[in-house]
C-alpha cells in the first residue's frame, strides 16, 4: 500500500484518533466566522481540510511530503476541482484568518522560532493557530526508555528530541508559548490537570496579536 494511503487508513481506523481528531476539529470550527479562510499546515491526506471546506472554509493546503502530497490530490479531488481546498507549495503564500497543524506536525520541527515568525505572516490580526502537538507529560509513555531517560531534559530545558525517531521533538507548553510570544499569546492549553498525564496529545491555540 502506498505510505499516503496507509497513513490515512492507519489513522482513520484508530477509535481514539479519531475522538481525538473530532475534538480538533471542533475547537477549530468553533471559533472561525462564517466563510473565514484556513491554512491546513502539515495537512497530511487532506482529511481535515475536507471537513473545513465541507463547513464552507476555503482552505489552503501545505504538505511538504510527496506521498501525503499524492492521497490528498485523491482524497480531495472535488474540493480541489471546485478551488474549496487550494494546494500551495510555500505556506507563506497565503494570509488566512486560521492555522490549524493537526497531529503532531510541528513536533517535526526544531526551530519554533522561525516557524511562529513565518506563521505571524500568513494570520491575520486576531486570527489563530491550533496545534496538536505529543504531550510530553503522557504517562503512558513512561514504559519507553526514551521517556524516562529524557525527563531530566523535559524538566531542565522543556524540549528534547529523539535522533532514532525521526528526531521527532518534545515540547513543554511553556517553551512553544516562549518561541511564539513576540507574534503570538498562548491562549488555551487542553487538555489541563491530571488530564495531561492521560492524554497523548495536547491542544495549543494561540492567538495573532
Ligand atoms: C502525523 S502527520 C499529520 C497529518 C495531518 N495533519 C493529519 O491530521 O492527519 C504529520 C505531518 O507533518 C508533516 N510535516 C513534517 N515536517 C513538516 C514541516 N516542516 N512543515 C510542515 N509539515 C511537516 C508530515 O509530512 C506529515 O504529513
Amino acid at each position: 500500500m502506498h505510505t499516503g494511503e496507509h497513513y490515512h487508513v492507519f489513522i482513520q481506523t484508530s477509535r481514539r484518533d479519531r475522538r481525538v481528531r473530532s475534538q480538533f476539529q471542533s475547537m477549530v470550527l468553533s471559533r472561525l466566522a462564517k466563510g473565514a479562510d484556513i491554512l491546513d499546515f502539515g495537512a497530511g491526506t487532506g482529511i481535515d481540510a475536507k471537513t473545513y471546506a465541507a463547513n464552507g472554509h476555503a482552505t489552503f493546503v501545505y504538505e511538504p511530503s510527496e506521498a501525503m502530497r499524492d492521497y490528498l490530490t485523491q482524497h480531495c479531488r472535488e474540493e480541489i476541482a471546485r478551488n474549496t481546498v487550494v494546494e500551495i507549495g510555500w505556506p507563506l503564500a497565503c494570509k488566512v484568518h486560521a492555522v490549524t497543524a493537526n497531529f503532531a506536525v510541528l513536533n517535526h520541527i526544531d526551530d519554533h522560532v522561525t516557524l511562529f515568525k513565518d506563521l505571524s505572516r500568513v494570520v491575520r490580526k486576531d486570527g489563530f493557530v491550533l496545534a496538536s502537538m505529543l504531550n510530553p507529560f503522557y504517562l503512558g509513555d513512561a514504559r519507553y526508555g526514551w521517556w524516562r531517560k529524557n525527563l531530566v531534559n523535559l524538566l531542565r530545558h522543556g524540549r528534547y528530541a529523539i535522533p532514532s525517531e525521526s528526531r521527532i521533538h518534545r515540547f513543554t507548553p511553556r517553551v512553544v508559548a516562549h518561541a511564539a510570544a513576540p507574534y503570538f499569546r498562548l491562549e488555551r492549553v487542553t487538555p489541563r490537570g491530571m488530564g495531561l498525564a492521560t492524554n497523548l496529545y495536547i491542544f495549543l491555540l494561540f492567538r495573532r496579536t
